[in-house]
């Protein structure tokens, strides 16, 4: 088969997956990433799977993101001049999404011998967005390589065990939570900076804070995620360590007790379906929240 992605050699130490490193990918100009087809996948996946606003800054307080006024199909084909930014998320619904994303993985999980552990749970995203548009900061729950396919971006990228970049709490987890976090413009000195270009794909590990500028032209990146072992225990230990501060009982952070963690581990593997079968109940995600952890808890 065709390599689609590229490890380089002496990238990918013994740190993989906690530090991020650079790829080189051939996936630019891939008939998938046309405008038209990106268009027409927006339109045919259910709404929620598409998420779309104005322009905004790094620091966005998320009550007052911006809407643009378009249809999810509009915006991608009004990219140009509608000064917004997309996400297509679990493009993997879509067949020839799926075999591309699973290609890629494949691919990456052949040339690094083994540590992304059989890269579970894969999802797709696509970002499509207008020129000198931003992503602001956040954190993303997996393991990602994002694929530079058109136009230029450029990342800032923190180290989440930094507590001047995001606290312990920032960090955690919570159901309806909303992902962007507090920024100031002084974190920039500790940022990594990284310039992607088409071509050009980076690792993002699991919770390291990151904001993107867009370059001065229209932007369209694939973002394929995956988790190991490692990164679902921390998920769901993110969960608990939230939930429980909710309750009044804040957690020293992952790893610090680590029978502690296994015994948290297993609580959430317990409480997670009673809380799904809860909500389904209820038919409300807040209404669920507020019977597991009181009202005040209530986020989103
Ligand atoms: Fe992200």
């Amino acid at each position: 088969m065709t390599k689609l992605i590229e490890v380089q050699p002496g990238t990918v130490g013994k740190t993989m997956p906690t530090k991020t490193f650079r790829l080189k990918h051939h996936l630019a100009g891939h008939p998938l990433f046309q405008l038209d087809r990106l268009a027409r996948l927006a339109a045919s996946l259910p709404a929620d799977s598409v998420e779309f606003n104005g322009p905004v800054l790094p620091g966005q307080d998320p009550r007052l993101t911006p809407s643009n006024g378009l249809s999810a199909e509009e915006t991608v084909r009004r990219i140009e001049e509608c000064r917004s930014w997309m996400v297509i998320k679990n493009s993997e619904q879509d067949p020839e999404y799926k075999a591309l994303l699973d290609a890629c993985l494949d691919q990456v999980a052949e040339q690094t011998g083994g540590v992304m552990g059989g890269a579970r749970r894969r999802q797709a995203f696509i970002f499509v967005t207008s020129p000198n548009n931003v992503t602001p900061l956040h954190m993303d729950p997996e393991y990602n390589f994002l694929l530079q396919i058109r136009g230029s971006k450029r990342m800032s990228l923190f180290d989440q065990k930094d507590r001047g970049i995001v606290s312990e709490e920032n960090l955690e987890l919570f159901p309806g939570k909303h992902r962007n976090l507090p920024y100031e413009e002084a974190f920039e000195a500790k940022a990594t900076h990284q310039h992607l270009m088409p071509g050009d794909s980076i690792f993002v590990p699991l919770f390291d804070p990151h904001w993107v500028q867009n370059g001065p032209e229209v932007s369209v990146s694939f973002s394929i995620t995956w988790h190991t072992d490692t990164s679902e225990k921390l998920v769901k230990l993110s969960y608990v360590n939230a939930g429980l501060r909710k309750l009044g009982f804040p957690q020293a952070p992952a790893g610090t007790y680590p029978v502690l963690d296994g015994i948290k581990v297993a609580a959430y593997d317990i409480a997670r379906p009673i809380y799904d079968a809860v909500k389904k109940f209820v038919g409300d995600r807040r209404k669920a929240v507020a019977l597991f952890f009181g009202k005040t808890a209530v986020a989103g």
